[in-house]
């Protein structure tokens, strides 16, 4: 995979000197009330995220990726795809999912590198389709999924931590490059 820049942003693979900024954002428990089980995730957690994330790289051709700002080369955080495993309305189709590091929001950074994984996803990979499954309460999720020009397509539940769940999906000939 080639590395991928935005106006201000370069979306890459991981790398060892990830682990510390990562550990950093993952201990940040406003950051991570969304994802998961709502905890923070600690250092050894996250060495196991960037781990997996390789993985599936390898595997897939695809995942997270790390996102760094042009200029400075801070870690702002993680946008990319997975595998997704749950809930069982999405098992086995591609998602989209993000996390970045609280000084970074508010300035477009999302929704950037969120922008540049779906054309990555939808164009250059050439998969089909691309979903995402928010809880109802992450309205930051819900405005980057309406500027991505996902569409809801209807809702699930968490099978193993029980939230309700919104789910979205987009697909080429719905996606403005
Ligand atoms: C979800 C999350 C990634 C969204 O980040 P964000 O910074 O709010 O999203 P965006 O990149 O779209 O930026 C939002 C705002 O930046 C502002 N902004 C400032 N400068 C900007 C610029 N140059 N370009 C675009 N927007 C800019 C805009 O006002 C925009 O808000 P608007 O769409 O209402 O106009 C972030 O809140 C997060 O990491 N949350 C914790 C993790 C999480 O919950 N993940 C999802 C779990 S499934």
């Amino acid at each position: 995979m080639n590395d991928i820049r935005t106006p201000r942003l370069l979306l890459r693979r991981w790398q060892e000197d990830d682990l510390l900024p990562l550990a950093e954002i993952h201990a940040d428990p406003t950051v991570m009330q969304w994802i998961g089980d709502g905890r923070p995730r600690s250092l050894e957690e996250t060495a196991e995220d960037i781990e997996a994330w390789e993985e599936e790289w390898d595997e897939e051709g695809f995942g997270l990726f790390a996102v760094e700002l042009l200029g400075s080369g801070e870690l702002a955080g993680a946008v990319g795809l997975y595998v997704a495993d749950s809930p069982p309305e999405l098992a086995g189709r591609i998602a989209i999912g993000w996390r970045l590091g609280r000084v970074y929001w508010g300035q477009g950074y999302a929704s950037e590198a969120a922008h540049a994984a779906l054309e990555f996803a939808l164009q250059d990979r050439g998969i089909d389709q691309v979903v995402a499954a928010p809880r109802p309460g992450d309205s930051a999720s819900a405005n980057v999924l309406d500027k991505l020009g996902m569409k809801a397509e209807g809702s699930a539940q968490d099978p193993v931590h029980g939230h309700d769940l919104r789910l979205y999906s987009i697909d080429l000939t719905e996606f403005e490059g």
